[in-house]
């Protein structure tokens, strides 16, 4: 039972959780939603929704794991059998985002390694290549792709491999910190670059945009609630049994509450920043149509605007892209511990023994998502309109589908069938009291199920589909 050591110290399992939490999702999800989500408009409806949601969701979460000492699904299953395939579904969840998550750690190598050329002027960089070539030559090159995803799983499963404490506290003590304080220094050359006032109107200024004539008419309320809705499961890992699983490694005398707060914080700080950081630079260098690029904003936008920084700019892209594959490194090993800690649990086996498994199949999976833009490229209209590949069938299904239906049942299952003081007496259970229990008990029968049931019928096409029916 060795293997199933927690966290040794509270900022340990803080760092890890803050880990898990900031990721792609912070540093490249939430400036693009935000940027093709008018700005100022996604800002508020995802905080809002963090606060509604997010905050009573994740506390659910870990207290689940603290309390029974169980992954997802030793969880469900040991308070009520009937329930055990909650914890599956959120295993499924995770098991999907993993897929696509290590293709884009991979991306993010890549990325690292190309910047590291330009900066020494070696063949390996850009040389002069423009940056939608470069990414198109990434996406269309499977070999190229498959060999940094492949980089990029084995040292996630290196890590898995090295325990919780050992492995997992050890790189989030240390990169989380350093991260944070990269993100500082790049925000202070976004904001500082000439014309970087209009990008930070885009952020604050309420109805700057169309007034301005930057967009022509304001985003529909749920185009942006659904997308400020799917940002925040994503962000905030939740709905995937991976804070249940964390929580189970948490000692009895944490704060958890406390946690709780800090990791919330965190989280949305570095998304914040990180929009801090890119919309400004990105408005300076390619306006709105830099904004509106969507997910290559990162890898084509962002380029551009390290290019045209001077000698800075290599330095500046190397340490920025150093910073998101380390964000994505911590994240996806949250993703692969949930898959691992439950296979154990489930199958009785070594640490060791279900990290190999785990990671030879989440490997073939990953090369397949790789192979979704060249070899398997198709194209599918997805509920919302959008066009997608492999990556975002599975982006779509994880995210849109899964992760607000699990939470939607995690809701009822503590509001209704465990009751939210169960959840309140793990809270306590440190000797600290939880403040707010009134409106916490309130929120999770009443509120969170239901936003959590709208979010998951609009975005799962359900409301479309009504409305073309009458
Ligand atoms: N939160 C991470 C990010 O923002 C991604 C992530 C890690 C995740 N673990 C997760 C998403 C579990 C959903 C579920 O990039």
């Amino acid at each position: 039972m060795n293997d199933r050591k927690g966290f040794g110290s509270n900022f340990g399992f803080l760092m890890a959780a803050v880990g898990s939490a900031v990721g792609l999702g912070n540093i490249w999800g939430f400036p693009n939603k935000m940027g093709a989500n008018g700005g100022f408009p996604f800002l508020i409806l995802y905080l809002a929704l963090a606060l509604c949601c997010g905050v009573i969701i994740m506390l659910g979460e870990l207290a689940l794991g603290r309390k029974t000492g169980h992954g997802a699904v030793g969880a469900y299953q040991s308070i009520s059998k009937r329930f055990k395939w909650l914890g599956w579904l959120g295993i499924a969840a995770a098991a999907l985002i993993f897929s696509f998550y290590s293709a884009l750690g991979g991306y993010c190598l890549r990325y690292v390694v190309v910047n590291f050329g330009n900066l020494i002027g070696a063949e390996f960089g850009t040389n002069g290549v423009g940056g939608a070539d470069v990414f198109q030559g990434l996406l269309s090159q499977p070999d190229v792709s498959i060999a940094f995803a492949l980089a990029f799983m084995l040292i996630t499963m290196l890590v898995v491999m090295s325990g919780v404490g050992g492995g997992i506290e050890r790189v989030c003590s240390v990169g989380m910190p350093a991260l944070f304080f990269i993100l500082i220094i790049c925000i202070i050359r976004s904001c500082t670059l000439p014309g970087a006032a209009d990008g930070l109107k885009y952020m604050f200024v309420p109805g700057w945009a169309v007034a301005n004539g930057i967009i022509d008419e304001a985003p529909g309320f749920w185009r942006v609630l659904t997308a400020a809705g799917g940002q925040m499961f994503f962000s905030l890992s939740l709905g995937a049994g991976v804070m249940i699983t964390y929580g189970s490694y948490v000692k009895k005398d944490v704060n958890l509450s406390r946690s709780l707060s800090q990791i919330e914080l965190f989280d949305t700080g570095v998304a914040f920043l990180a929009g801090l950081m890119i919309i400004p630079a990105v408005f300076v260098f390619s306006g709105m149509d830099g904004m509106s690029s969507g997910p290559s904003l990162m890898f084509v936008s962002l380029p551009k605007v390290f290019a045209s920084m001077g000698v800075a700019g290599p330095v500046i892209g190397l340490v920025f892209f150093v910073m998101v594959a380390f964000a994505a490194l911590t994240s996806c090993i949250s993703i692969m511990e949930t898959l691992v800690a439950n296979c154990m649990e489930i199958f009785h086996q070594s640490r060791k023994a279900m990290s190999l498994t785990v990671g030879v199949l989440a490997t073939a999976a990953a090369v397949v998502v790789c192979l979704g833009y060249n070899v398997f490229y198709f194209e599918l209209t997805l509920p919302s309109g959008a066009t997608a590949q492999i990556l975002d069938l599975m982006d779509y299904i994880s995210n849109s589908f899964l992760m607000p239906f699990i939470s939607f049942l995690t809701c009822i299952f503590v509001g209704w069938v465990i009751k939210p003081q169960w959840i309140i007496e793990e809270m306590e259970a440190s000797g600290h009291t939880f403040g707010r229990k009134k409106l916490y008990a309130f929120m999770i029968r009443y509120v969170t199920p239901v936003i959590m049931a709208v979010l998951f019928l609009q975005s799962a096409g359900v409301f479309n589909l009504v409305q073309e029916l009458f």
